[in-house]
């Protein structure tokens, strides 16, 4: 999979995106990330990417040309599968999502900064618009890393073992069940003895039902959700 993102920040994006999982789906070739500095298509030699808005109002907007050019010059190098644009009125981001856009191959994803981007590249190049929460960030590059993070863990290979990512939280619509490990005995609390059964059958449905007992009081919605 290939995942190029544009941003005015380019940094605020390297490092979460250089280590740990991310860093051997890199490694492993299942994963490139590109980073494009958005400046490279500024309008002028002042690297000039935004503006005022019409009407007036506080707050610049980042302008189409740039945003085109740079789009474009993607697309003339290789299909994409999705143009997505980061912002906080998007469709909020959750492990289906997650699901769905790993099985694409190339994805184009739009940091926004300032006042958002101009209207019309919404209308004419932006295939999912997506928010990761009801709060506004100073920008898309951290909400554009947790996406990214989310979608690379899911590509098969990236994850030591495989089956790890099926039994997250959210797959299945339940919560995780508790885990644990070494010592057995800290600070007087104690792993439940059926972790040390070694029946792993036993295991399994205790598992189960820890996870549903969570789902059921920290997030009953999930429990209705019907996809
Ligand atoms: N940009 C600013 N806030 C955001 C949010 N909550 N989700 C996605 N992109 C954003």
């Amino acid at each position: 999979m290939r995942i190029d993102i544009i941003s005015v920040v380019p940094e605020l994006l390297e490092s979460p995106l250089a280590h740990s999982i991310m860093k051997r789906a890199k490694e492993k070739s299942l994963l490139v990330v590109e980073i494009h500095h958005l400046r490279q298509w500024a309008v002028n030699e002042y690297g000039q990417v935004d503006d005022y808005q019409y009407g007036g109002g506080a707050g610049m907007v980042m302008m189409p040309e740039p945003l085109a050019s740079a789009i474009e010059s993607l697309k003339s190098q290789r299909p994409y599968d999705a143009i997505i644009y980061m912002t906080p009125d998007g469709e909020t981001f959750h492990q289906k999502m997650a699901n769905r856009l790993s099985l694409l191959e190339n994805i184009i994803i739009i940091c926004g900064h300032y006042k958002g981007i101009d209207d019309r590249i919404r209308q004419l190049y932006i295939t999912h618009e997506i928010s990761i929460g009801d709060y506004v960030l100073s920008g898309g590059e951290l909400a554009a890393a947790v996406v990214v993070d989310a979608i690379g863990r899911l590509i098969p290979g990236v994850l030591n073992n495989e089956t790890s990512a099926l039994t997250d939280s959210f797959q299945d619509n339940l919560l995780a069940p508790p885990v644990y490990t070494r010592p057995a005995d800290f600070q007087g609390l104690k792993v439940p003895d059926i972790l040390l059964s070694g029946d792993l059958k036993k295991i399994e449905e205790w598992r189960y039902e820890q996870a549903m007992e969570r789902t059921k009081k920290r997030r009953p919605d999930l429990l209705q959700e019907e996809e």
